[in-house]
C-alpha cells in the first residue's frame, strides 16, 4: 500500500487529480470507478478545472460508480446520479451513455446488482477505482462485517453512516436505510485503487485501514490485499498512523518515490 501524506486537503486533492489525469491521458478509454461523498467534491472540481484549462478529456472513458441508495430514482435530488451529474458529468465531455450507477429504483435490486457486475465485466474491468472511507472503515457501502469476498449487492446502512449522510436529507428518518454497493471483492478486482481521506474525523479509520489487522470489522483494511492501492491523506487524516516516518521516507511530501 502506498501511503502519501500531503500537507492539506487542497494538496491531497491535487495529488489525486494528478493520478486520474495521468490515467486518462495514458489511456483515453480508461474505465474509471467513481465514488461520491464530501471528500470527492473538491477532487471532481479539480478535474473539471483541468478539463476546462488543460483540455483533460473524458470523451472516451467509461465510468462505474460504487453505490446508490435504494428507493431513490436517478432524478431524485439526493441520489448519487444527481450528485455525479452536478459534480462532474455535466461539466466535462464524458459520454453519458458510458456512465453507470446502480439503479436505486430497480424493481429487483439484487437482479440490478448482478447485472451491474456483468456490465463491469463486459467493460473489461475497472482500471482506476476512486474511494473514500467512512468513519467506521467502510468503502463503498460495505459496512463493518461485510464479506471481504462480496460482490455488488444490497447492504443495510449502519446508524453511524445514516447519521453522517443525514446532512443531505431532510431528516434522519428520510435518510435511506439500504443501498446497492459494489462488494469488497468487486473493488479489489480493479487494477488500481486510490483512496482519499481528509480531516481529523477519518484519522482512526485510516489507522485501522493501513496499520490494523486485515478484518471485515474494517472493510477498508481489505486494501492491504490489493497490489496497487494508493492512500492519499492530508496531515489531519494521517494523525493516527504510527509508521509516518517510513511513509515520509518513501514518499517525501507525498510525492513519487524514485521507483514509481
Ligand atoms: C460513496 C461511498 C462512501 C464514501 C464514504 C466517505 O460513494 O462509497 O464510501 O466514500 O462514506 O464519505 P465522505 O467523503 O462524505 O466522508
Amino acid at each position: 500500500m502506498k501511503v502519501l501524506i500531503l500537507p492539506d486537503e487542497k494538496a491531497a486533492t491535487q495529488r489525486a487529480a494528478d493520478i486520474v489525469a495521468r490515467t486518462v491521458t495514458a489511456n483515453p478509454a480508461a474505465v474509471l470507478g467513481l465514488a461520491t461523498g464530501g471528500t470527492m467534491l473538491p477532487l471532481y472540481a479539480a478535474l473539471v478545472q483541468r478539463h476546462r484549462d488543460d483540455g483533460l478529456s473524458f470523451a472516451q472513458t467509461t465510468s462505474f460508480n460504487l453505490d446508490e441508495y435504494i428507493g431513490l430514482a436517478p432524478d431524485h435530488p439526493c441520489s448519487y446520479h444527481t450528485y455525479m451529474n452536478d459534480a462532474l458529468f455535466s461539466h466535462v465531455d464524458i459520454d453519458r451513455a458510458r456512465t453507470h450507477l446502480p439503479r436505486g429504483d430497480a424493481a429487483d435490486p439484487q437482479v440490478a446488482s448482478d447485472e451491474y457486475e456483468d456490465l463491469i465485466e463486459a467493460a473489461g474491468g475497472i482500471d482506476l477505482q476512486l474511494l473514500g472511507i467512512g468513519q467506521n472503515g467502510h468503502i463503498g457501502f460495505n459496512e463493518p462485517t461485510a464479506s471481504l469476498g462480496s460482490r455488488t449487492r444490497i447492504k443495510t446502512l449502519t446508524t453511524s453512516t445514516r447519521r453522517a449522510n443525514q446532512q443531505y436529507f431532510a431528516s434522519y428518518e428520510e435518510t435511506p436505510r439500504y443501498a446497492i454497493t459494489m462488494g469488497v471483492a468487486t473493488i479489489l478486482a480493479s487494477r488500481k485503487c486510490v483512496l482519499v481521506a481528509t480531516g481529523a474525523a477519518k484519522a482512526e479509520a485510516v489507522a485501522r485501514m493501513v496499520e490494523g489487522p486485515l478484518s471485515a470489522a474494517c472493510p477498508a483494511s481489505a486494501l492491504q490485499l490489493h497490489a496497487k492501492a494508493t492512500v492519499i491523506l492530508d496531515q489531519a487524516a494521517a494523525e493516527g498512523l504510527k509508521l509516518t516516518d517510513y511513509y515520509e521516507n518513501v514518499h517525501p511530501q507525498g510525492q513519487d518515490s524514485v521507483f514509481d
